[in-house]
């Protein structure tokens, strides 16, 4: 449901949120996003970006040197060497390339055409989320755009959605233009956005659309004081919430039965023995209830993230194969609440099971990419977290193992072996995204939030521990040998 009213939100204290926080505000042109994410930066103490002036940027020194907008590989090589900066003033952001002042040569109807074109390219924005996820990556900003909760920072403290219809939109740009002094008919500004909405949205790479866990807000009615209310409050939902989740492990542990604490602690010790780090959000670890969505590259990745976990019931979903013969191995691992799924096509009963499991408050453990991956490069998530999010609303951990390949007892030097935890991700976003599209395309959309988030876990590994010639080198050679597993597991 979108908010529409400052008091459909809690008021929640501001001392919430961390100095390192990253908020993340998306949605379309002329939905007032720049104005509230500038006075949000003041009201929090965070640095300001707007990515929309980046790739206008890019698309002024296009124009002008006469490249043309369609010309992906040529806009590459601009933008590759160029030095782009943003520099927070009082009013707009001021925009400096190559040390030169373009901060009103990019708001000009000429760039305002050609800006969506030139962002549509894949890899001009692979070039642009790398300098925007630089810029970012410290915390302590927010920033805003089309694909900043869903690309470029999957992990975000909060995410907003700020939308609005096409009429308050336009009349809005119509007295932005007005206030420059530039005369322009409000019709073709209506035109004209409904236009950049299509091609924004339509295009292939990272389209305009609600990321499933951002909070959406429709500030077609409102003012522009009540707009910087209600996103103030949606910035503090995720850390009130984060606040209420219990983190006394050793309460949480008392319940535990017989089983999980031979297991818990069987699990604990072969990551100690192998010298497991746990990092990220370890702390939070994961609440009753909730989902936790890991990569996988090893047989040995379901025990050791368990090590990790100690605290309540973890069911595990694992596949059918594993619970044979089903007098030894299939009674194992159901001693261990482990549920067999079959893994091509939709498996009514395993998905029920998991239902169950997660509205008892146990965590559910699933390794969405169906089979293993090669390291380093995490894989395509299925559908079955995204069925399984719709079906149970449940919040996801996405969890990111490094290093369970290849090791050598007594803990290998060949690559660090780690457990990232990244935030719970909720899905406030989903109710509005179902409403305008399919199952098929949400569960989609989940999936990619997913494996966008293992990218910025491996990310931040590879910041502390450098990726290793061993794990570069067995990288390359497992990609072809498990793309034609993963062909003979799914069929393609
Ligand atoms: O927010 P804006 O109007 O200044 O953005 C200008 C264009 O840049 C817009 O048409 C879409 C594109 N854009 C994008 O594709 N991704 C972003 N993160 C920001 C802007």
């Amino acid at each position: 449901m979108a908010f529409r009213h400052p008091d459909d939100l809690p008021l929640a204290d501001p001392a919430l949120l961390s100095v390192d926080a990253v908020i993340a505000i998306d949605g379309p042109a002329g939905s007032g996003k720049s104005s509230t994410a500038r006075a949000l930066a003041e009201r929090f103490g965070l640095l300001y970006i707007d990515s929309g002036a980046m790739y206008r940027a890019l698309t002024e020194a296009a124009l002008r040197l006469g490249i043309d907008p369609a010309d992906e590989a040529a806009l590459a090589a601009l933008l590759r060497p160029a030095q782009l900066e943003l520099r927070p003033t009082r009013g707009e952001t001021a925009v400096f390339w190559d040390g030169l002042d373009v901060s009103s040569a990019i708001r000009t109807p000429a760039v305002e055409t050609a800006v969506s074109r030139v962002s549509s390219h894949a890899e001009v924005r692979r070039l642009m989320v790398e300098r925007q996820q630089a810029l970012g990556r410290r915390g302590g900003v927010i920033m805003e755009g089309r694909d900043i909760g869903s690309v470029v920072f999957p992990l975000a403290t909060a995410k907003i959605h700020l939308t609005a219809s096409v009429e308050a939109r336009a009349g809005r740009r119509h007295r932005q233009f007005a206030e420059r002094g530039v005369t322009v008919d409000r019709q073709a500004i209506e035109h004209e956005i409904a236009e950049r909405d299509r091609q924004d949205s339509e295009r292939e790479v990272s389209p305009l659309g609600i990321s499933p866990d951002a909070i959406v807000i429709d500030s077609s009615a409102l003012s522009f004081a009540q707009q910087n209310e209600i996103c103030a409050r949606a910035c503090l939902v995720n850390p009130a919430l984060e606040a209420t989740v219990d983190r006394d492990p050793v309460a949480a542990r008392a319940g535990l039965d017989f089983r999980y604490r031979l297991a818990y602690g069987t699990m604990g010790a072969l990551g100690r023995f192998y010298g497991l780090r746990e990092c990220g959000n370890a702390g939070l670890a994961a609440p009753a209830g909730c989902i936790l969505a890991v990569n996988h590259i090893s047989l040995w990745d379901p025990p050791l993230v368990g090590g990790t976990l100690r605290r309540r019931p973890m069911h595990a979903l694992a596949k059918a194969e594993l619970f044979r013969p089903a007098w030894l191995a299939g009674r194992f691992f159901r001693w261990l609440d482990a549920i067999p799924i079959r893994r091509k096509g939709y498996d009514r009963a395993a998905f029920g099971q998991a239902s169950t499991a997660l509205a008892g408050g146990a965590n559910l453990l699933i390794f969405p990419e169906g089979t293993r991956q090669a390291i380093g490069h995490p894989g395509l998530v299925r559908s079955g977290l995204g069925i399984l999010v719709q079906e149970t609303r449940a919040p996801v951990v996405p969890v990111f193992v490094r290093g369970s390949y290849g090791r050598h007892p007594g803990g290998s030097l060949d690559s660090p072996l780690e457990v990232w935890y990244g935030p719970l991700l909720r899905w406030h976003g989903l109710d509005d995204l179902l409403a305008n599209h399919d199952r098929r395309a949400v569960s989609e959309r989940i999936g990619t939030l997913c494996r966008a988030a293992w990218c910025e876990l491996q990310a931040r590994s590879h910041a502390q521990n450098p990726e290793t010639e061993f794990e570069k080198r067995l990288g390359d050679k497992q990609l072809r040998k498990f793309a034609a597993r993963q062909a003979q597991v799914f069929g393609r």
